[in-house]
């Protein structure tokens, strides 16, 4: 049996840990601090919970050292990147990950000193190449190299079913049977097992021989993740998910209800510029009445000649209320500082029977 990793886990004498266990759907997320010091360090932080991270650290009085991922994530958005560039602080991955952002690469049996605690590192590939499990005191942060009753699939991006063969039954079965499984997934809100508990009623961990395991492994057939393609450019790249790009425009522009647009043409209020940025042919087929048509693909090449005026006010719409959002953005980036956004778009408007008009554009 080829042994992946040499590292071995004992608790760490008598030092408390603070520890937060941060859920977010299936997404398990850990908060783990050296009490002494305050030292602590987040595991698999998940973007959607990032405001949350930053309550419990305030909370408890802890001071940030490190944000760690298990591995490259394809499931859900990292929030390692974005809490590294906003608090100034040291990515740590296994020195296998593909990530151009990380800070600090580790490798196996290798630890990470947090105050008076130690996080050892265990290479455990196998769910992905770069997926390492750390040892801190009593429990082992397992990533998704093993789960509660489960292992990690198999079949995504560098995923080897050997791999993980000799991860499972040749590094983590060596540890102390005692320690607790904290995993990066559990679904049905189980907390942790321990490691003996797997080994011994984990239905995949039955699976002792290579050759078997391997089999199950690779005859699994799972759906792919939803967001895969999405998930991965961010967590491989340190890039902005699509929500997160339309969630940092919406901090930046002013809302315009569809009533109060309503009301304003009612009132034929001259120095409103309706601005729509979807394609002409939907302008075409149906606009909200006295709007102006500049694509959002065309609004910076056009902007000069369009738009001359900058302290005029703009209301910016578009089909579903997002595009719109960028593209008030981007006029506020360029000077436009009278630019808003119509809280929802096209759709809603004729949704609530708001008066449309038809035809074609005319020019601003
Ligand atoms: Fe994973």
């Amino acid at each position: 049996m080829r042994l992946q990793c040499i590292g071995t886990a004992a608790a760490t004498g008598t030092h408390s840990v603070i520890f937060e266990h941060i859920a977010s759907g299936g997404c398990q997320s850990y908060l783990l601090g050296c009490e002494e010091t305050r030292a602590a360090a987040l595991i698999d932080p998940e973007i959607s919970q990032l405001e949350r991270y930053l309550g419990l650290l305030a909370r408890e009085g802890l001071q940030l050292r490190y944000l760690i991922d298990t591995h490259t994530h394809a499931d859900h958005f990292s929030a390692t990147a974005q809490l590294a560039q906003q608090l100034r602080l040291p990515v740590i991955m296994h020195r296998e990950s593909p990530a151009p952002f990380v800070d600090m690469r580790v490798d196996d049996a290798e630890m990470i000193a947090l105050g008076r605690l130690r996080l050892r590192v265990l290479h455990t590939p196998g769910h992905t190449r770069d997926s390492m499990c750390l040892a801190a005191a009593d429990r082992v942060f397992t990533g998704d190299s093993l789960l509660i009753g489960a292992t990690g699939r198999t079949d995504l991006p560098s995923g080897d079913p050997e791999a993980l063969y000799d991860s499972l039954f040749g590094c983590l079965e060596r540890l102390d049977g005692a320690l607790k499984v904290y995993p990066a997934h559990e679904y049905k809100g189980r907390s942790h097992s321990t490691l003996a508990e797997e080994f011994a009623k984990n239905p995949r961990l039955q699976r002792r021989e290579r050759a078997d395991f391997v089999d199950m492994m690779r005859g699994l057939n799972l759906t792919m993740p939803t967001h895969i393609t999405e998930a991965l450019r961010v967590n491989m790249s340190g890039g902005k998910s699509v929500a997160r790009l339309l969630s940092e425009a919406a901090a930046r522009v002013p809302f315009m209800s569809l009533a109060d647009l309503k009301s304003y043409i009612e009132r034929a209020s001259p120095q409103l510029l309706i601005l729509d940025v979807r394609e002409r042919e939907a302008f075409e087929r149906s606009h909200i009445p006295g709007a102006h048509l500049l694509p959002r693909g065309q609004l910076e090449l056009r902007v000069n000649e369009e738009l001359p005026d900058p302290t005029r006010r703009i209301v910016v719409y578009c089909e579903l209320g997002q595009i719109s959002t960028l593209a008030a953005a981007t006029l506020r980036e360029l000077g436009f500082k009278r630019a808003v956004a119509l809280d929802g778009g096209m759709r809603a408007w004729e949704q609530a029977q708001f008066p449309t008009a038809a035809g074609s554009a005319k020019s601003v």
